[in-house]
């Protein structure tokens, strides 16, 4: 648990602090029995050091395991091998006395990054893989996986003269030669043909790069991972220019066949709520389920969970410990579940990780099922009427007008029209329909239930208000309809 789980031990269990093989089984039988699926994390970058497959290669030079990870000799000065940095703070070589040569850890020390150019960690992989999937898991959530292959002659990277000060250390570096390798396709490509062994099993990447390196994810053909996750929301600033601008960018980028895909949070960031403000994340959520493409809810966003400020005593993250002070704590998004009002909001018995946010009395699932309007009904409304109109599913992205605090598109499917108008700011907004837009029915609100309004030639929004307008067709018989 040095990096809350991303650091394994044994890949074909269960830890027992989470329980066992047989509680997974049952958790899994119960999630499809409810029509869910359930995919899993596979972290095939790193294990922890405490892995057999590591403490094997650590033994001795001649280990049989020795290649499995990536060791070199010092360099010339009898320092690290070059001058790769550990995103975790610090060089990412760790040098080990008992052998005399270094091994190299992307993230913290107790995670050794295997060598992905050896076939056998290949293939222990893919078994890895088809154990789970197997079980009857969905797919894999892939952590990093554009990190997985360095570069074969490791040379040094070239430094960032982008970097401020302030920023995480690693960030010094253009991360040229540690990430994003061009044989890093080929590896993916193999990981879907493990997948595709099964039927019906997804593959997500969890990929930071920009929209343009991003898309390469998909694969040539779409042999690649389903979904490369697309995090440009987490990091963009909230405007409706800059917001329209990456979700034009994004749908250019894409490959013909590229199904897309949108996320506003997750572990290691910080919450949407928070970065944005509460009313204004019910805006988020609106764009989050009206977009083209997979939308990815973090636990905690359907009830506006927020970034909870976590004192010293409690960081449970390494990183926060190894990084002071710059911002990349992750506890903070990591709280315990707020589910209802009793002790630990419901979490757990036992004493919680981390400490529950003091706004669990009214902030928790519980309270917001039975609350009119509240953030959790909110997003029920909005998967409600994401699955009532296909045209969010699969209807066309056509962007409208994005100017100030206004971000306008439509989705298109069929004779389906639906205008999404969002106001991004704290002040009220009015904006005209362009000629061929004219009319329509609001379907709702983030605000309040404004279902069954008219709208004709202009929308009002008030402050942080999102709405959803059906559009009346422009074929002018059925519009007098729509009117009557
Ligand atoms: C990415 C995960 O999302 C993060 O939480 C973890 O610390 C690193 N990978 C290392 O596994």
């Amino acid at each position: 648990m040095a990096d809350c789980g991303y650091d394994i031990s044994d890949f074909t269990n269960i830890d027992p602090v989470f329980g066992t093989l047989q509680d997974f089984d049952e958790l899994l039988q119960a999630v499809h029995a409810s029509g869910l699926k359930l995919i899993l994390d596979l972290v095939p970058n790193h294990t922890s050091d405490r892995h057999p497959w590591f403490q094997e290669s650590r033994s001795s030079r001649d280990s049989p395991k020795r290649d499995w990870y990536i060791w070199r000799d010092p360099g010339e000065d009898g320092g690290p091998p070059n001058n790769w940095l550990s995103s975790f703070g610090g060089g990412a070589w760790q040098f080990d006395t008992a052998t005399g040569q270094f091994y190299y850890h992307t993230f913290l020390k107790a995670q050794p990054d295997l060598n992905w150019r050896h076939p056998d960690v290949r293939s222990a992989m893919y078994d890895v893989m088809r154990f789970w999937l197997r079980r009857g898991v969905d797919g894999f959530r892939v952590d990093v996986i554009w990190h997985i292959v360095k570069d074969g002659e490791f040379r040094d990277n070239p430094s960032n003269p982008m970097f401020r000060s302030g920023e995480p250390p690693h960030h010094s570096l253009i991360p040229l030669y540690t990430a994003d390798r061009p044989e890093v396709h080929d590896i993916i490509a193999e990981m879907r043909m493990v997948a595709d062994e099964f039927v019906d099993r997804v593959l997500i990447g969890e990929i930071y790069l920009p929209i343009e390196r991003l898309v390469c994810y998909y694969g040539r053909d779409l042999c690649g991972v389903h979904l490369p996750f697309n995090f440009s929301l987490i990091s963009a600033p909230w405007n409706a220019r800059a917001l329209a601008k990456l979700i034009d960018e994004y749908e250019a980028a894409l490959p013909a066949g590229g199904w897309p895909n949108w996320v506003l949070g997750n572990h290691d960031n910080p919450r949407i709520a928070s970065r944005v403000g509460a009313a204004q994340a019910r805006v988020a959520a609106m764009l989050l389920l009206t977009l083209r493409g997979t939308p990815t809810i973090y636990y905690g966003e359907e009830i506006g969970m927020a970034q909870l400020r976590i004192v010293l005593d409690h960081v449970r993250d390494q990183v926060e410990a190894n990084l002071p002070g710059i911002g990349l704590g992750r506890d903070g998004c990591r709280t315990p579940m707020q589910w209802d009002q009793s002790r630990n909001a419901g979490f757990s018995k036992g004493k919680p990780w981390l400490p529950v946010a003091r706004t669990y009395r009214k902030m928790n699932l519980n309270a917001q099922r039975k609350e009119e309007n509240s953030h959790y009904q909110l997003y029920q409304r909005l998967i409600a009427i994401r699955r009532a109109h296909p045209a969010l599913s699969f209807g066309s992205y056509n962007p409208i007008a994005a100017s100030g605090d206004l971000l306008t598109y439509i989705r298109v499917l069929g004779e389906e029209r639906l205008l999404i108008a969002l106001n991004l700011g704290h002040e009220p907004l009015s904006t005209t329909l362009t000629a061929f837009l004219v009319r329509g029915r609001l379907l709702m609100s983030t605000e309040e239930d404004r279902v069954g309004e008219s709208i004709n030639q202009s929308i009002d929004l008030r402050p942080h208000e999102g709405v959803i307008v059906e559009l009346a067709s422009t074929d002018p018989s059925s519009e007098r309809e729509a009117v009557r």
